[in-house]
């Protein structure tokens, strides 16, 4: 099967010797949500505009539906939609101007313009205020409307560069409907970049954690957390009387525990290699049968921070510090002015 996109060994090194992009490999399948997960400078948006043909790859080879994009960069162009990270709305336009433009752009007849972009603004939620000047918008109306505006040629694949960035929660599970909307209806391919775990946790099939330019890892986003600490098993007993000790080495001889760490304060804590609450049954078994009552039993699951903090040595917020408000300002300033 011919993947959607496939890049092999890409690097790409800034005229200022920057190194942004360090030998990456992944290959995106049709109709999947692929999410590229990292910091600030992580090398995401470089990456990005390398498919997309709007920067040249110091060496790699990228193949976007099978093409060599250097081969034929037209062909590659019309399958793509690209939403940047700075919206690239123009906010002195109505909804529909801009929209519209976008349409001229790519050459299509005014009578298809019409058409697709009620279908577009419709599915969106912006029909109703399509004849508002954009500086109108809201920030979540802005990028919904930049989104639209990459639909309009209908590609195959569409790269959304943080899609949701300095938007609310509310607002942010919008989108990724609308995201999801787009894979289900349209059958389309979606590569999408973000810093926020949560949203490559829910809307993705698989997630690639890029730091300082390298894949440090690629997988299901359940995968990625089972694979690095499995599950853990939270357990009070009712009372601390002499068979804790032998409840808790029974535990520990299960099949599939790692570790298992008693507690002073009467928390134990249980760590096993997936499928925690397949356990819980068998403690609670276990427990009983030595005459212990449990007061509570807890299971945690490791969350995308666990792993991206095991594959980075850092945690994505710290390595983030004051960017939400940076990059806002920056989406300020780039919307296009006259
Ligand atoms: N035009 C450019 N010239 C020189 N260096 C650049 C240029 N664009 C980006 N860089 C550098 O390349 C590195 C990767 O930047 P990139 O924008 O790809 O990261 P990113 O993961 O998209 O970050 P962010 O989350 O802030 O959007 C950074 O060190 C950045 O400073
Ligand atoms: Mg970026």
């Amino acid at each position: 099967m011919t993947h959607a996109i496939e890049v092999e060994e890409l690097v790409k090194i800034y005229r200022n010797g920057v190194k942004a992009v360090d030998g990456v490999t992944f290959s995106v399948r049709g109709q999947e949500i692929f999410a590229f997960l990292g910091p600030n400078g992580a090398g995401k948006s470089t990456t990005i505009k390398c498919v997309i043909g709007l920067l040249r790859p110091t060496s790699g080879v990228i193949r976007v539906q099978g093409v060599d994009i250097r081969r034929d960069p037209g062909v590659v162009k019309r399958a793509i939609g690209y939403a940047a990270q700075e919206t690239a709305v123009d906010d002195r336009l109505t909804g529909w101007e801009n929209l519209y433009l976008q349409g001229r752009f790519y050459h299509l007849p005014r009578r298809e313009i019409r058409r697709r972009g009620e279908e577009v603004l419709k599915l969106f939620g912006l029909w109703e205020r399509r004849r508002d000047l954009a500086e109108t918008y809201s920030g979540g109306m802005l990028k919904r409307l930049d989104i639209a505006c990459a639909l309009i040629h209908r590609p195959q694949i569409l790269f959304l560069d943080e899609p949701t960035l300095g938007l609310d929660v509310q607002t942010r599970k919008t989108i990724w409907e609308y995201i999801e909307r787009l894979r289900a209806e349209h059958k389309m391919t979606i590569f999408l970049t973000t810093h926020y775990m949560e949203e490559a946790d829910a809307l993705s099939d698989r997630v690639a954690i890029i730091d300082r330019g390298v894949i440090v890892a690629l997988d299901r986003p359940g995968a990625l957390k089972a694979r690095i600490g499995g599950d853990l098993i939270t357990l009070r007993f009712a009372a601390d009387g002499a068979p804790v000790k032998e409840v808790l080495s029974a535990i520990r001889a299960l099949p599939g525990v790692r570790e298992v760490r008693p507690a002073p304060n009467g928390i134990h804590r249980i760590v096993v290699e997936q499928h925690g609450d397949r356990f819980i049954p068998e403690i609670v078994r276990i427990a009983s049968k030595q005459g212990m009552e449990i007061a509570s039993i807890r299971l945690k699951r490791p969350t995308l921070d666990d792993v991206y903090l095991y594959y980075t040595g850092r945690d994505i917020r710290e390595a983030d510090g004051g960017r939400e408000e940076l990059l806002k300002t920056r989406r300020m300033r780039m919307r296009i002015r006259r």
